[in-house]
């Protein structure tokens, strides 16, 4: 019989990208079902203060890990999984968005959302596919933005569905793979953009999703939850996005 690839009790959760937003969201949920959780980070600041809230919130502050390191340099991710040794999930947030489309942006810009959303999480995918007994991997890609409006996103993100479908089959039956597509959230990401500036793209997407709002940081977390919780889920990309792209 196949053995269990879902989240279970004591299992260990690396989250790349687990001191703000959704990632820190996903190692609170993960330290909720008793498990041990390892947060990752470039900024040492805010991995510490991270590191200490969840530590705060866990039943035994022991069961909270972190490393700094920038998922974008291949060393830094070996250095990652030398350092965590056998894993059993695998949660990644890496994914720089850009604006601007395949005319007019910076190709050095495109090329660095791509190289993020992609070519970051496909070192992180191999990484994770040795240091997995049983469990899964689960990506992040993103929807809402159009091709012309944000180029590199667009790719990276069709290329995260194409990986997960691809290594979905080459890591079964042990290892599930799949991504979570949220669309424009208000989470940390916009730190650096006026609050004023936030409130107008909120409405601004609130009009253009059917459903008349925008996510609630929970509701995204609760897809990687999903993702590692289901058991014959793989291969997919679950876009949490209120239906904004069934319109125009
Ligand atoms: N919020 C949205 O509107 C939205 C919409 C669609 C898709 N997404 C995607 O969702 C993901 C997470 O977004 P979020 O809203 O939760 O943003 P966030 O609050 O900025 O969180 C991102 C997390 O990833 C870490 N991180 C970023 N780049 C990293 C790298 N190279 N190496 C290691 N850690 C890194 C950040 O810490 P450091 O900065 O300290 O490294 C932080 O912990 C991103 O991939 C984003 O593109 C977000």
């Amino acid at each position: 019989m196949t053995p269990t690839t879902v989240l279970d009790r004591g299992n260990h959760v690396l989250v790349v990208g687990g001191s703000s937003g959704f990632g820190l969201g996903v190692a609170r949920a993960v330290l909720d079902r008793q498990s041990r959780v390892t947060i990752v980070g470039r900024d040492p600041a805010r991995l510490a203060s991270a590191r200490s809230a969840l530590a705060e919130h866990a039943c035994r502050p022991d069961s909270v890990s972190s490393i700094v390191a920038d998922a974008h340099h291949d060393e830094d991710v070996a250095r990652v999984f030398d350092t965590t040794g056998a894993i059993d999930h695998v949660v990644s947030l890496v994914g720089t968005p850009m604006g601007g489309g395949f005319l007019g942006a910076d190709l050095g810009v495109i090329r660095a959302s791509v190289e993020s959303k992609f070519f970051a999480n496909l070192l992180i995918a191999r990484r994770a596919a040795k240091a997995i007994g049983c469990g899964s991997m689960t990506f992040t890609a993103g929807t809402g933005g159009r091709p012309q409006g944000a180029a590199g996103s667009w790719i990276g993100n069709i290329a995260v569905e194409a990986m997960v479908e691809g290594l979905a089959v080459e890591a079964a039956p042990f290892i599930r793979v799949n991504a979570v597509a949220p669309t424009w959230t208000p989470t940390t990401l916009w730190r650096e953009v006026p609050e004023v500036e936030v409130r107008a793209t909120q409405a601004s997407f609130a009009d253009r999703i059917p459903l008349g709002r925008t996510a609630h940081e929970h509701e995204v977390v609760d897809a990687f939850l999903f993702c590692m919780t289901n058991g014959f889920v793989t291969g997919q990309t679950i876009a949490v996005d209120g239906g904004v792209m069934l319109t125009d």
